[in-house]
């Protein structure tokens, strides 16, 4: 079996629930479901064997390691963090706590429980580490993606947290040995995403007739991938990646801000016709220190584990509004109480309604 931490968010909900279709082993799920975390994600497998919810703090130590000695999983897949960049502006306390603190001490606890395993588990463990792109820092306009190369050069209290996880996940496979990977992924967008990040935000203020605020000058660009093909990413590289090597993972699909907007409106409008959503676009102050392009290089996964992307931008996004216009239930749970605390401050002086 295999633990996967902050499987009731986004990515690890989509990563659980992949998981268990398609290889079908036993998961055991560490959440601590702050506000991004969300059982409604896991409603599929409520009622599934294989899945088992715990509900509990990465940096829990006392709790981690009772999890592995009880289930002893061939791998630990790591997704909890704090991730929205935007609160790491306002609040980056919960993001050192989380991300920097949190990660070590989950590392620390796998390096003792690896420590003393059989030869041959120990053989098989390992610890995945899913990290971001924007570790990084900002690229012109002309400049090469990112690869597994290029310096760290974090800008924003979120991508220094993750880029210190990332330095303390490579340090203890070259210190103590234990066998890490590590994903680098550009943006993700899909189901089951909160609607604080740009494409389910602009959806549900779309379907609202609210207004769609794009930060700056919309010109901002990001490379996006489709979740389903970041969660198959994730299950090569922890069958076959090389230990202590790290992947870079992306969608060759870097688009402006605004483009994303502008096709979601289009796709919107062919799905849910009757208004022209682009209308509803609307420009506000940009945030501190935002930068202005990420692009990656994911020539190295494709060549040693033959990954690539399965979606288009347009296709994934197809599907993407599909299953938000399907799910409006889940979108107006999510959507109540602190969702709207969170849009206030944020938005405070800007155009969300
Ligand atoms: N969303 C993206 O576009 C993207 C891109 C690249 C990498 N990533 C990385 O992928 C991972 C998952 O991202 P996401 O978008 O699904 O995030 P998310 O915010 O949707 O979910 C994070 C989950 O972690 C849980 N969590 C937070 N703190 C925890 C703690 N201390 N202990 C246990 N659980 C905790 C939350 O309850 C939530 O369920 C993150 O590590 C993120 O940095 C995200």
């Amino acid at each position: 079996m295999i633990l996967v931490t902050g499987g009731a968010g986004f990515i690890g909900a989509n990563f659980v629930l992949d998981w268990l279709a398609q290889v079908g082993e036993p998961v055991v799920n560490l959440d601590r479901l702050t506000y991004a975390g969300n059982l409604g994600n896991l409603a599929a497998v409520k009622d599934d064997r294989r899945h088992q919810f715990v509900r509990g703090d990465i940096g829990d130590r006392g709790l981690v390691a009772n999890l592995l000695e009880t289930h002893r999983p061939r791998a630990i897949i790591n997704f909890a963090a704090e991730t929205h960049v935007d609160r790491s502006i306002h609040g980056p306390a919960a993001f050192i706590e989380t991300n920097v603190v949190g990660t070590f001490a989950l590392l620390d606890v796998a390096r003792t429980h690896f420590a003393a395993l059989p030869p041959i588990e120990r053989a098989q463990f390992r610890f995945l580490h899913v990290s971001t792109d924007e570790v990084f820092g900002s690229l012109g306009p002309d400049e090469a993606g990112f690869s597994e190369t290029t310096a760290y050069a974090p800008n924003s209290p979120y991508s220094a947290s993750k880029a210190a996880a990332d330095h303390l996940v490579r340090a203890y496979h070259h210190t103590y040995d234990l066998p890490v990977l590590t994903t680098n992924c550009s943006n993700n967008y899909g189901p089951r995403q909160f609607p604080e990040k740009l494409i389910p935000l602009m959806f549900h203020n779309a379907v609202a007739g609210k207004p769609l605020p794009v930060y700056g000058d919309g010109g901002n660009v990001r490379d996006w991938l489709f979740v389903g093909d970041h969660c198959a990413a994730i299950r090569v590289v922890l069958e076959r990646g090389r230990v202590g090597e790290t992947y870079n993972v992306g969608g060759s699909a870097e688009r402006t801000n605004l483009e994303v907007v502008e096709t979601l409106c289009r796709i919107l409008g062919e799905q849910k016709p009757g208004r022209d959503y682009r209308k509803q676009i609307t420009f506000v102050k940009d945030r501190p220190g935002h930068d202005r392009r990420y692009a990656i290089d994911a020539t190295k996964i494709g060549r040693e584990l033959g990954w690539a992307p399965r979606e288009t931008f347009d296709s994934g996004l197809a599907a993407t509004v599909r299953w938000y216009l399907e799910n409006s239930a889940w979108l107006a749970a999510v959507t109540s109480g602190e969702y709207h605390k969170w849009v206030s401050l944020n938005y405070a002086a800007g155009a969300v309604a």
